[in-house]
């Protein structure tokens, strides 16, 4: 039986709108051929015990061992992770990461609040190194939603304002501030609202089925007007109400969604003329992801805060960062956030030692050129096979929008789960975004040879589902 054949012979229920996110009939399917029984096991033991929701738990899948680019589940299924979440730069486990944490939990295992501690320090003075232009005033959370927080307060306070502008489709975290800035309908819809007034939204900046219309493809490019509408929208707003605090966004949405040429000099611009921040979220595309330091950094914009998390943890530990030019320390009189471990000096030396890993395996590096060849191969690709409609992507973030038609450029959501649940049975994992978009983040170690096997995964499964 093709997953095809299963997917017709267990329709979808439009009315269960968890089982679309978590338990689609060719998850059950796949679940049933390809998962042994101590997986099957400890996916009930979890769904028994866990609070259930989207797109998390019930579980897809259960795993005993994390190394390198692979996971492995419980009965010694193995998979290359194409997703881990971003927090894998320097990949699972690498030995010299463990040894510094082990360390520093013998030396200093904890630092209470208003205790300074020789790790908190240097990590926040390593970020102002690497952080772009100025940016040098830091405040340390467990969570990356904690540190949009941060950056919102902040924001607040310098400016006197608390109106933001952020984008549609956009993600920043699942806290109330950040839910509310985000624009992904999942966070912000049913009876989870109201979320906090003054958060208003423009649509994003992706040229291939922007809203306005206009008709890009690869032939044919459009994405410089797509993102001067849209930066044309944003000095709009930013100039009609005249009080915004901020603007946020990602840089670079994970999706991927690129910035059009010249689109963030001109966002940035438009902040300056209106008094208004700009932040940045790097939380997944920090450290190096897009095959530079930060995103921003293709674009050569400076935001006044900067935002990151995840794979700062060095994918064992929790710790995100909010970095601030040093004019926004304003806040001495207000509490913003008193984590309590917001010095951690366990968690800041695994943040310091990722950052050392990152530099000196010359990780960076590494995400451009293999990033650079996989965009390339994924051309290549999408000229052979119709059901592509587009590829996207920069350094170790990539992604392959299947569609209907090329024309209509219709979501092909249910193609994407196919492919997505035969490159699972072929040890490939990553993650669908926006219904129809296979997403590609490859840990920052990720070898051309494995982006290679992975690619030639993908392909066939489009061969043999589309
Ligand atoms: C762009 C972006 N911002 C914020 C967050 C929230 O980070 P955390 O899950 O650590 O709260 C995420 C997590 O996926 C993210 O991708």
């Amino acid at each position: 039986m093709t997953l095809r054949d299963a997917h017709q012979a267990t329709p979808r229920d439009p009315e269960n709108s968890e089982g679309e996110s978590n338990l689609s009939p060719y998850r059950s399917k796949w679940s049933e051929a390809q998962t042994g029984a101590q997986t099957k096991d400890a996916i009930a033991r979890d769904a028994a015990c866990f609070l259930h929701q989207s797109v998390s738990s019930p579980c897809l899948s259960a795993v005993r061992r994390a190394q390198g680019i692979w996971l492995e589940d419980m009965d010694g299924r193995r998979y290359m992770d194409f997703h881990g979440n971003s927090v894998h730069h320097i990949g699972y486990g690498h030995p010299r990461l463990k040894a510094a944490i082990t360390r520093q939990m013998d030396e200093l295992p904890f630092a209470p609040r208003r205790f300074a501690c020789e790790p908190a320090t240097a990590l926040a003075e390593k970020l102002g190194q690497i952080a772009p232009g100025d940016l040098c005033k830091v405040l340390f959370t467990t969570g990356g939603s904690d540190a949009i927080e941060t950056a919102l307060k902040v924001a607040r306070v310098a400016t006197g304002r608390f109106k933001t502008l952020s984008f549609w489709d956009s993600f920043h975290g699942a806290g109330f501030g950040a839910s509310s800035v985000g624009g992904e309908q999942l966070f912000r819809m049913g009876p989870i609202g109201p979320l906090l007034p003054g958060t208003e939204h423009v649509p994003p900046f992706d040229a291939y089925r922007n809203p306005f219309g206009i008709p890009h493809s690869r032939a044919q490019p459009r994405d410089r007007e797509v993102g001067d509408i849209v930066a044309g929208l944003i000095r709009f707003a930013l100039q009609k109400e005249g009080d915004f605090a901020a603007v946020i966004a990602e840089p670079n949405r994970a999706v991927p969604f690129i910035p059009p040429p010249g689109f963030w000099k001109q966002v940035r611009d438009a902040c300056d003329e209106a008094g208004a921040l700009l932040i940045f979220d790097e939380i997944p595309t920090g450290l190096g992801k897009t095959g530079k330091m930060f995103a921003c950094d293709h674009d050569e914009v400076v935001p006044d805060i900067l935002v990151m998390g995840k794979a700062l943890g060095g994918g064992i530990v929790p710790i995100a960062a909010t970095i601030c030019r040093p004019e926004l320390d304003v806040c001495g009189a207000f509490a913003l956030g008193h984590y309590t471990h917001e010095k951690n000096p366990v968690t800041c030396r695994a943040a310091l030692t990722t950052i050392e890993i990152i530099e000196e395996e010359n990780l960076v590096e590494n995400a451009a050129t293999v990033g650079a060849w996989a965009l390339e191969r994924l051309h290549d690709m999408m000229d052979r096979h119709n059901a592509i409609g587009d590829v996207r992507g920069r350094g170790f973030l990539l992604g392959i929008d299947l569609v209907t038609s090329r024309e209509t450029k219709e979501p092909a959501s249910d193609l994407a789960e196919r492919v997505f649940y035969r490159c699972l049975e072929n040890g490939l994992s990553f993650k669908i975004s926006m219904g129809s978009v296979l997403t590609l983040y490859p840990a920052l170690v990720t070898s051309r040879a494995d982006m290679e096997k992975a690619l030639q995964i993908i392909d066939d499964a489009i061969a043999c589902e589309a």
